[in-house]
């Protein structure tokens, strides 16, 4: 077993199946329950499979297989795997990605903390017809709910001291790595099973219910020519499967060197897949037996869409409450799998580089994700109408994800293609995940990690830059509505994308300059 540079063992997991629940929690996560669902809708219901499977068969499970197969091989993080195959330029790849991934978890905590509070409203307020909302200068009866809840809470302090707890959480769960992260999954990722189960049953059984599915399964095949929804299926695949944030090359180093990565892999990316499956024909079925169309906004989808829904079950609110509780928990299980593996990517490169003990590397981490969460919470009211998103926070949050969900994964993923497939050599991982694995990898391995998933990637990334050059930077057009003070926001979505890029970029470059990697 490999020892941290501080002489301790880096850990390791207990058992296969406490592996395969830690991954797939991960992989399980918001993006299974309400973002597969609110891309599908968008993209046309049935339309989205054939990109999605598509992309799962020939991006998603092959990259899974390399990140396994990369961690496993070198026994290190990302950054330090990367290194050890390619040198300072993989290990730049590797850091740009943990910073990439340290975005996403910071705002994916904030979603987290959203979700608590909703949590806290499902005992009641929620399901009032309407609440007043001051802070938008709404009174009683103008806003119906759950939406009024919401934007209620969102301009307040209160998420913030809930981001703290969801911070505090992810501390708590990921305090010995692997041993503690195996403990909470065993017992969260079964749940998450069983909680889902139990809300398609309530949601086909409506009247109407089972109509919705068959929408979620009717294709409209003229959207396929539209290159966003291959942009969305990809990044889908990617965020879904949680590749390119490190985290599953960080989850495999702690796997014994003669597991069948390649089976692993399949289970995992199944599992996730088949959750994210059935996940949609709950929130279809109670989309449809309501008649309500989801806007685009997959935040939406989870804050108003799907509780609206649920506030209209029959039965009133001895049949609501007990739904609506069930379902935030879901998504707080489900994020806090996910948001655990972040955590855990970062803590265990960070220890890889400088050998600081546990405690000290989560504590940095969690005290600057939670500054960063908090930003991403900020109350101050951007838009009074509530078109967009009404405050500082949540319009920050929306910039940020552009970038880091729909660029930056898939950046990533093309550099590792390149460093695994061309450096490294796409024969050479594939000859070590082939050495202890039942499926063995053919010659196509190789050819998809070289080249296909590569230009597949160069296509889809060439095709959204375009459209962000003709179409304006992503924002532009619905920051004119500002309030006053933030007229300056025009200019947010521009300062953004330079923030992302060289907060990422210089930090990275700093850390691949700073120390050595011990060579053993
Ligand atoms: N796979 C997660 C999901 O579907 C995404 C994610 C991974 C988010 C890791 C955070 C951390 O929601």
């Amino acid at each position: 077993m490999y020892l941290a540079p501080d002489g301790v063992s880096r850990g390791q997991w207990k058992t296969r199946l406490g592996f395969i629940l830690a991954a797939s929690g991960s992989a399980i996560g918001l993006g299974n329950i309400v973002f597969f669902s609110a891309n599908a809708y968008r993209f046309g219901g049935g339309a989205f499979y054939l990109p999605y499977l598509i992309a799962l068969f020939a991006m998603g499970i092959p990259v899974m297989i390399l990140e396994f197969g990369l961690g496993n091989f070198t026994g290190r993080a990302f950054p330090e795997s990367l290194y050890r195959i390619a040198g300072k330029k993989g290990e730049f790849v590797g850091w740009w990605a943990i910073f990439n991934a340290f975005f996403i978890t910071m705002y994916y905590i904030t979603i987290l903390g959203w979700v608590f509070g909703m949590l806290t409203g499902a005992f009641g307020d929620l399901w009032k017809e309407s609440l007043p909302v001051p802070a938008f200068g709404l009174e009683e009866g103008v806003l119906d709910n759950p939406y009024a809840y919401f934007f209620r809470m969102l301009s307040t302090w209160q998420p913030v001291l809930f981001v703290l707890l969801v911070w505090i959480f992810n501390v708590i769960i990921v305090r010995r790595g692997p041993e503690t992260i195996e403990q909470a999954t065993r017992i969260f990722v079964p749940l998450m099973w069983i909680f889902m189960i139990v809300l398609i049953i309530r949601g086909v059984t409506l009247t109407n219910g089972f109509e919705g599915v068959m929408l979620l399964f009717t294709p409209d095949f003229s959207v396929m020519k539209d290159s966003a929804v291959w942009q969305g299926a990809f990044s889908q695949i990617f965020f879904t499967l949680s590749l390119g944030f490190g985290i599953m090359t960080a989850y495999a180093s702690y796997l014994p060197k003669k597991s069948d990565l390649t089976q692993n892999a399949f289970i995992t990316s199944f599992l996730n897949c088949g959750f994210e499956y059935i996940a949609g024909l709950a929130v279809f079925s109670i989309l449809f037996a309501f008649a309500m169309v989801p806007r685009a906004s997959t935040l939406a989808m989870m804050f108003f869409i799907l509780p609206k829904g649920i506030s209209q079950l029959p039965g009133g609110l001895q049949a609501v409450i007990p739904f609506g509780t069930m379902f935030f928990i879901l998504l707080l299980l489900a994020g806090l799998t996910s948001s655990v593996s972040l955590v855990e990517a970062l803590v265990s490169s960070m220890r890889d580089k400088f050998g600081w003990s546990r405690w000290k590397t989560i504590t940095v981490a969690g005290c600057f994700g939670f500054i960063g969460s908090a930003v991403f919470a900020l109350p101050q009211i951007v838009n009074p109408g509530l078109q967009d998103n009404g405050t500082l926070g949540f319009t920050i949050l929306d910039f940020v994800d552009h970038w880091a969900f729909s660029y930056g994964l898939l950046i990533i993923g093309l550099f590792e293609c390149i460093l695994v497939g061309w450096i490294m050599g796409a024969d050479t991982i594939r000859a070590h995940l082939n050495s202890h694995s039942r499926m063995r990898l053919g010659i196509w391995f190789d050819a998809l990690i070289k080249y296909i998933i590569p230009l597949a990637l160069l296509f889809v990334l060439g095709y959204s830059i375009k459209n962000e050059i003709t179409d304006g930077l992503y924002g532009t057009a619905f920051s004119e509505n500002y309030n006053e003070p933030y007229r300056f926001m025009r200019y947010f979505p521009g300062i953004v994308l330079a923030f992302w890029l060289l907060s990422s970029t210089l930090l990275s470059l700093r850390l691949t300059r700073k120390g050595k990697y011990e060579s053993s």
